[in-house]
């Protein structure tokens, strides 16, 4: 071997030497975008999977998160993630129905769940893992359920009686589900991305709405609504998603520590869900701008029973099927 050749050698070695650590430097991205402030249970839930997808990967993973429809709001987030501009999401079960999985719409039905364990009984269960095998035609993984609790109701006017409800504008997510659930009130259900509702609500575009008392006190919806009732009728929860070819397209390890990571921010987030609301009840009751109302057992009565005709008349949409595995798996009973 020559002088010059070995040296050539040598300085190929060495390039190689510096190229190896910036390859290694490279973190794979994922941009996890969601529509909810960070300091809410989803937006904690995706801060602490940033912190352990990073520390766990030694940094061969970065996180991005991007709170508050920054990124994409409710509808734009779902095609952004099948075109692969964003890689993770964690939208509300009562956003896929514009997917084509009407199915998730089950989720929606007034009163199905009691509590948090028959929501978990039917998403760790074989409903669960079935809704998130039909996301895999579309393109999508599910990697984890979230939950978020109980729906209330608010309005700039006391919400007791159904009659309170007629022809009243009530925001909605984009469920098929909710629009005939505020149908069944008498209201007239809009569909309103989440970005805009508090603004909806200031200019009177809506009359009300529903939600959870963790997004009411993060968007300040307390500020524009003067009235809420403690009505629990529906359920809100998320599913964490992902690209199916980037996630499947992972080196395996990394795909596995990722794995890992998202089990443990369930946990935590879900731990957080309800505490959270608790939390924030109590500030949006110190207020002091908006009453909070506890339903009378007779009223919760009257509102049941103008809802339950919404499972049955809801069965062409979401499939009879569907509802009654969640009723199997929860022990749920349909009134006759
Ligand atoms: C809503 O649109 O009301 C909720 O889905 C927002 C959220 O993600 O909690």
């Amino acid at each position: 071997m020559n002088v010059r050749y070995t040296r050539r050698l040598l300085l190929v070695a060495a390039a190689g030497a510096f190229a190896l650590p910036a390859l290694a430097q490279a973190p794979i991205i994922i941009k996890f975008s969601h529509v909810v402030a960070p300091d809410t249970p989803k937006g904690q839930g995706a801060l602490k999977f940033k912190e352990l997808a990073e520390a766990r990967t030694n940094g061969r993973v970065k996180v991005e998160v991007y709170p508050n429809s920054q990124l994409y709001k409710d509808k734009e987030e779902l095609e952004a993630l099948q075109l692969g501009s964003v890689q993770m999401l964690a939208p509300s079960l009562a956003k896929f129905g514009p997917l084509g999985v009407k199915e998730y719409e089950v989720f929606d039905l007034p009163y199905i769940f009691k509590d948090t364990a028959a929501f978990r009984a039917v998403t760790d269960g074989p409903v669960g893992a079935e809704l998130f095998h039909k996301l895999e035609a579309k393109g999508i993984k599910g990697l984890a359920y979230w939950d978020n609790g109980f729906h209330i109701m608010s309005a700039n006017k006391p919400l007791h009686h159904v009659a309170d409800f007629k022809g009243l504008k009530m925001r909605i997510q984009s469920s098929k589900v909710l629009d005939a659930q505020m149908r069944a009130l008498g209201a007239i259900p809009q569909v309103m991305a989440f970005s805009e509702l508090y603004q909806g609500l200031q200019s009177g575009v809506v009359d009300g709405t529903e939600g959870v008392p963790s997004n009411f006190y993060t968007q300040k919806i307390y500020e524009v609504q003067k009235h809420m009732t403690l009505s629990y009728h529906g359920h809100l929860a998320y599913a964490v998603i992902v690209n199916k070819k980037f996630w499947d397209g992972l080196p395996a390890d990394i795909r596995t520590t990722l794995e890992g990571a998202m089990k443990d921010a369930t946990t935590y987030a879900n731990d957080k869900a309800a505490a959270d609301n608790a939390d924030a009840l109590a500030k949006i009751k110190a207020s002091g701008k908006t009453t909070v109302y506890t339903p009378t057992a007779a009223e919760v009565e009257e509102w049941r029973k103008a809802l339950m005709p919404v499972h049955h008349e809801m069965e062409s949409r979401v499939g009879k099927a569907t509802i009654d595995a969640v009723y199997k798996a929860t022990g749920f009973v349909a009134p006759k």
